[in-house]
């Protein structure tokens, strides 16, 4: 032990079959299944652990998308010289060739080498604390034995130059080269920083980014799994993981984009939100009574800042337990609700997946019951650690009943005039010290333990009050989620947990929000003005500027931290924050039909430039910057005392926004941002759908849509529903093609037109010149 089997994994090739688009191959030690899904993508299966998939990211109808774009299968053996044997699986994009030994190496249809494995055996480094060396030496192990001890291992090789982005909600920048990270959802209330091994999600997805191609690998493994992203040698990346089977979906396109298509057909598209939800949202923890949550939603109004929801923290509870109310503080039940939507505001709403345990109480006399919590790991009683309402039991989420019945618990909010519900705590938080691995859980009818269940606890949390919602409303979900898995795109927005207000926390934004986008979670955000710890006026202006984009777009800070509206910072802040969310909803419009796009492509609305300027080296690593779309650039400031921002501007020309000038791109530029400015910049041949002066989306919408156009004309397509409903996808929609020509002249084709979706009063456009 102490080393993972180097130059022979598996042992030869004995024999091997082909039936359709699965190939099995069988080695002295080992079999291994290859499934193609379709021409770019490839599922290497190694059953270590079980003979069945198991997947919890892939649903059948994902695979089914997946699978239906179509592939061409060819299978050959070839022996070389040393008479070395080597199956090879054709695709008309990829060739995979499986070799004695085990390796499995993927080339690209004109022979160049994508990625190989690693032949050699790894030499791990591990920084360690001196006690954590301490311990190790004293129980006889070493840092070798910690590191590659794992059942689970895929070493592959990387160009010296290769960039490597992905894995979620990491802290860190976009490329994560040279870093190392774990899959084990944490809830961990210090400041994060690129230290971090772990935060609240596990997406064991990569995007890696060679000179001439582009690939993603998904490791679909739920059980605590690493990364050493060439940290311990730049000739290698490692994956390994503490039990399950390798199940590899390499996943090709050659760019950036296709890749993540490519994984999103397989792992599911985040579905079209309703439209209020991708506007202002406000929260604390800590608004706790009527009053309070009045006097915030009333301010928003008077100062003309739109909002669309205050949002209630645990404190709306009734001693922090699950699907109460508090009556004291909050009043009658539904009435506080009625009184906020009667001014506009939507409800949403915390819940914890932590059932008190007290005798009388519904949700435990229930969950008892019927056998619905953890079990000890001896089977017989309910597994008990503590969370916000003291000693608590813990939903078996993975089971249909426990979902169905958590879910009936959701339609009783949504009953009492709930709009959406914010899941928390579901790593699963524990204060009590971490759950036992043994804790006995289930995989539906599958008994299993926390060890392979804790990295989907928030990913079946999410699908229960997902799937509740949808069936019970009939309105399209808003979850809003903190731990989750690859595939809970499908279920849930997120957003990155308890950041603090920190500079260096707004600045991580930028990376954290385009890597989640690229992983397929294209509705995300971060607590704007940071959670934890105090806020100051220049920060939180700088940062509601930073987040105006962002499809997640709420203030929310702790209880004990400085009260963080935006009055609490004067009038100054105020004009600040009026400016940018209002901003966000001038370009609302625009936001709404990224998302509607998204469902096809599992594009993001907020990318990384490095996903629209692939072939600019100047873009592979830029974190203070990123692209709305594929039209606007936004370069928010980040770091306290600047007023002067360093902007990178790709080839072509830009129309700085809202003057107009006008900049030729392909350099950095030193852009003028005074406090009350964030540079934006949209691409030449832009027409992007705007509002003009909206309060907030539940009032009525307005009915002139202004096509934002940069000098030159373009074209763009512009989608109208409901916005709240499905009613889009039985033909109650509008979808218009606009080009606007030379002469500033517009073109306007209605591609579908229903009765029942309002047309524009007018359409006008604005072009964006300096005058
Ligand atoms: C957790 C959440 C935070 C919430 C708090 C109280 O720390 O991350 O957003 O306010 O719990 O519910």
């Amino acid at each position: 032990m102490g080393e993972i089997k180097g130059m022979n994994k598996y042992g030869n090739i004995k024999e091997w079959k082909t039936k359709g688009n699965e190939t099995e191959i069988i080695f002295e030690n080992q079999r291994m299944i290859v499934t193609v899904i379709n021409d770019e993508i490839i599922n290497v299966f190694v059953p270590i652990w079980s003979e069945d998939h198991r997947s919890k990211a892939i649903e059948k109808e994902d695979y089914e998308r997946a699978s239906s774009k179509g592939c061409c299968v060819e299978s050959a053996e070839k022996i070389n010289e040393f008479g070395e044997k080597s199956v090879e699986i054709s695709t008309s994009e990829i060739k995979l060739i499986i070799t004695d030994g085990g390796f499995a190496d993927f080339y690209s249809k004109d022979g160049k080498l994508i990625s190989a494995e690693y032949r050699e055996n790894r030499k791990p480094i591990k920084t360690l604390g001196i006690w954590e060396m301490e311990l190790l030496r004293a129980e006889g192990h070493t840092v070798a034995d910690t590191v590659l001890n794992k059942p689970v291992n895929d070493v592959r090789r990387i160009d010296l130059d290769e960039r490597l982005y992905g894995l979620g909600d990491k802290m860190s920048f976009l490329d994560k080269r040279s870093y190392e990270y774990e899959n084990w959802n944490t809830d961990d209330p210090s400041a994060h920083n690129e230290q971090y091994h772990s935060l609240y999600k596990s997406i064991p997805f990569l995007i890696c980014k060679k000179r001439s191609y582009t690939y993603g690998l998904f490791y679909d493994n739920t059980f605590h799994s690493y990364f050493d992203l060439a940290k311990e040698n730049p000739e290698y990346m490692a994956y390994s993981a503490e039990d399950g089977n390798l199940d590899l979906y390499f996943i090709g396109g050659g760019n950036i984009k296709k890749v993540v298509e490519n994984y999103t057909d397989l792992t599911g598209k985040t579905p079209l939100p309703q439209l209020w939800t991708l506007g202002y949202h406000q929260c604390r923890w800590g608004y706790s009574s009527t009053k309070d949550i009045m006097e915030v939603a009333d301010k928003f109004r008077e100062l003309d800042i739109p909002c669309e929801s205050v949002q209630f923290d645990i404190d709306y509870m009734d001693g922090y337990r699950v699907f109460t109310w508090n009556e004291k503080d909050y009043g009658p039940k539904g009435k506080l609700f009625k009184e906020l939507s009667e001014k506009g505001f939507k409800q949403v709403v915390i819940i914890d997946p932590g059932t008190k345990r007290e005798e009388g109480y519904f949700m435990y006399e229930e969950g008892t019951k019927n056998g619905y919590f953890f079990k000890d790991s001896d089977g017989k009683n309910d597994y008990v650690n503590a969370v916000w309402p003291g000693d608590a039991n813990y939903p078996d989420f993975g089971r249909d009943e426990v979902r169905k019945w958590w879910g009936s618990h959701v339609n009783d909010l949504t009953d009492m005039g709930v709009d959406a519900i914010w899941n928390d705590m579901n790593e699963p938080a524990s204060f009590n010290g971490p759950l036992p691995l043994d804790v006995i859980g289930h995989d539906e009818d599958r008994e299993t333990t926390h060890r392979e269940l804790h990295n989907v606890y928030g990913h079946f949390m999410s699908k229960a009050t997902y799937e509740a919602m949808k069936e019970h409303t009939g309105k399209r979900p808003l979850v809003i989620t903190r731990a989750c898995y690859s595939g809970s795109q499908k279920y849930a927005a997120v957003w990155t947990g308890d950041n603090q207000s920190l500079w260096p926390h707004l600045a991580m934004m930028i990376p954290q929000l385009c890597t989640l986008g690229m992983c397929g979670f294209s509705i995300c955000g971060v607590d704007i003005g940071g959670f934890g710890t105090d806020s100051t006026p220049e920060l939180l202006s700088r940062w509601i500027e930073a987040a105006s984009f962002a499809t997640f777009f709420r203030n929310h800070s702790a209880n004990g931290s400085i009260r963080q509206e935006p009055w609490k910072f004067g009038e100054r802040t105020v004009e600040i924050y009026r400016k940018y969310v209002k901003q966000h909803y001038t370009f609302l419009p625009y936001l709404y039909d990224l998302m509607y796009e998204e469902q096809t492509t599992g594009l993001p609305v907020m990318r990384p430039l490095v996903m629209e300027y692939e072939d600019d080296e100047n873009t592979y690593n830029l974190n203070d910057e990123f692209m709305v779309g594929d039209k606007i650039l936004v370069s928010p400031v980040v770091n306290p005392g600047e007023t002067v921002k360093k902007v990178y501007l790709p080839k072509g020309t830009w129309y700085r926004y809202p003057d107009g000038e006008k900049i030729d791109g392909g350099r950095y530029i030193l852009e003028d941002a005074p406090l009350d400015y964030m540079p934006v910049y949209i691409k030449e041949g832009s027409v992007i759908p705007t509002y003009k002066d909206i309060s907030f989306v539940g009032e009525k919408l307005p009915d002139k849509l202004i096509l934002l156009t940069t000098p030159g004309g373009g074209k763009c397509n512009h989608f109208k529903d409901s916005g709240t409903d499905y009613s889009y996808k039985k033909g109650k929609y509008n979808l218009y093609e606009f080009e606007v020509d030379r002469e500033g002249k517009l073109n306007l084709n209605i591609v579908n037109e229903s009765q029942d979706v309002e047309q524009y009063s007018e359409i006008a456009i604005n072009i964006l010149k300096k005058t």
